[in-house]
C-alpha cells in the first residue's frame, strides 16, 4: 500500500500531513453507518442515490447536479447535542457546492469526530493552543476511499473576510510545495505550501486560525456562535492522530489524557479490511459521532428544505 499526502493543515511553522493509504477493496457496511438513512428526511428529499454509486457515477445522480441556494443551513445532530452550520454560498462556491451535496446524500451520518485538537487536556501540562475539529468520513472506508480517490476536486476560491476564524468552517485539502495554476489564491512563498484538493472532509476553526488563509483554505460556513457549546463538547480526549505525532511523542497535544499514542491513526481510518467505524467504535469508542445531518433552510431561491 502506498502512503499518500492529504489534507494538511500548518501548525505554526510545521505541516501536517494527514495521511492515508490508497485501497480499493470491498468493505461491507456496518449497522448504524449505513450511508443515506432517510428515516425522518422529508419525502421531497428522499432520493435513491447510494454514497458508492454516486462516487462510481455522478451523472446518474439528480444531487450532483443540482446549484446551492445562496444560504443553507446545515444541522448536525450529534450524541453531545446538535449544532448548526450555516453556509453562504457566495463566499466559496465549489465548497459550498459540495457542502449542499453532502448534505443532500447525509454523507456525514454516522461520522465520527476523529480528529479534535483542542486544549482540553490536562491544564498543569503544557499544551499547544485549540486548534480545529475535523471530520466528514463516513466510516465505510469502500465508499470514503471512493470519494477520496475520484470526488477529490481542485476547484479554488479565495478566502474571504475575516478568515479562519473560531466557528467558520473549511474542507481539509491536500498540499503541494508551490504555487500552481490551480492554487491562484495561495500566497506562496509566505505560506509554505498551497492547499489543493478537497473532497467529503472538513474541519471547524476552533481558535484564531488565519494562519491557514495563506495556504488557500477558503472559508464557507460558519457554526453560529450559541452553537458553539455543543462543539466545545466533542470529545477531545485522544489527542491529535498519529500520523501527524513524532513517534515516542510524549505531549499530551498527541498523546491524549494518557497513554501513549491514543490519537486516531488516518492511515487504519481508511484501511479497507479493520478500519472505519467498525475500527473508531472499537478502538475510540469515547468519539463524538453525528446521528444525522439534515438540511434546515434555505434562502435566495425557491427550494423547500
Ligand atoms: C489536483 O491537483 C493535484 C496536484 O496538482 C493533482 O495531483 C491531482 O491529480 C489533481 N486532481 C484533480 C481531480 O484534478
Ligand atoms: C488572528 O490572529 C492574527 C495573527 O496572530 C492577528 O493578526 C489577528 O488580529 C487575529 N484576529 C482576531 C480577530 O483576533
Ligand atoms: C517528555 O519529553 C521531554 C522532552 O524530550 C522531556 O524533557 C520530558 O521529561 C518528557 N516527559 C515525560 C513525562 O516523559
Amino acid at each position: 500500500m502506498t502512503l499518500r499526502s492529504r489534507y494538511l493543515a500548518a501548525w505554526a511553522a510545521a505541516v501536517l500531513c494527514l495521511c492515508w493509504v490508497t485501497a480499493a477493496t470491498a468493505a461491507e457496511a456496518e449497522g448504524d453507518v449505513q450511508p443515506a438513512n432517510q428515516a425522518g428526511v422529508p419525502a421531497h428529499w428522499k432520493h435513491n442515490c447510494g454514497l458508492l454509486e454516486v462516487c462510481n457515477n455522478p451523472a446518474a445522480c439528480p444531487i450532483m447536479r443540482e446549484t446551492p441556494p445562496e444560504q443553507f443551513t446545515v444541522r448536525f445532530k450529534t450524541n453531545v447535542g446538535s449544532f448548526r452550520m450555516r453556509v453562504t454560498t457566495a463566499w466559496a462556491p465549489p465548497f459550498a457546492t459540495r457542502m449542499w451535496q453532502l448534505a443532500r446524500l447525509r454523507y456525514m451520518d454516522g461520522a465520527r469526530f476523529y480528529r479534535v485538537v483542542r486544549d482540553n487536556f490536562n491544564p498543569a501540562v503544557p499544551h499547544k493552543p485549540p486548534f480545529v475539529i475535523q471530520f466528514g468520513y463516513n466510516g465505510v472506508p469502500e465508499i470514503d476511499n471512493c470519494w477520496d480517490n475520484k470526488m477529490t476536486s481542485n476547484d479554488t476560491a479565495p478566502v474571504v473576510p475575516p478568515g479562519n476564524l473560531r466557528g467558520y468552517v473549511s474542507f481539509s485539502m491536500g498540499a503541494v510545495e508551490t504555487k500552481t495554476d490551480q492554487t491562484p489564491y495561495c500566497t506562496y512563498p509566505i505560506a509554505s505550501y498551497c492547499a489543493i484538493g478537497f473532497s467529503q472532509n472538513i474541519f471547524i476553526n476552533l481558535a484564531n486560525n488565519t494562519r491557514l488563509d495563506g495556504p488557500g483554505f477558503a472559508i464557507f460556513g460558519v457554526v453560529p456562535a450559541e452553537d458553539m457549546s455543543v462543539v466545545d463538547r466533542i470529545y477531545g480526549g485522544y489527542g491529535e492522530v498519529t500520523e501527524l505525532c513524532p513517534a515516542g511523542s510524549n505531549s499530551t497535544y498527541c498523546n491524549g489524557y494518557g497513554d501513549s499514542n491514543q490519537g486516531v491513526s488516518m492511515d487504519r481510518l481508511v484501511n479497507p479490511t479493520d478500519g472505519g467505524n467498525r475500527y473508531l467504535i472499537t478502538r475510540k469508542p469515547l468519539l463524538s459521532y453525528i446521528r444525522s445531518m439534515e438540511l434546515l433552510s434555505c434562502k435566495g431561491k425557491s427550494r423547500r428544505c
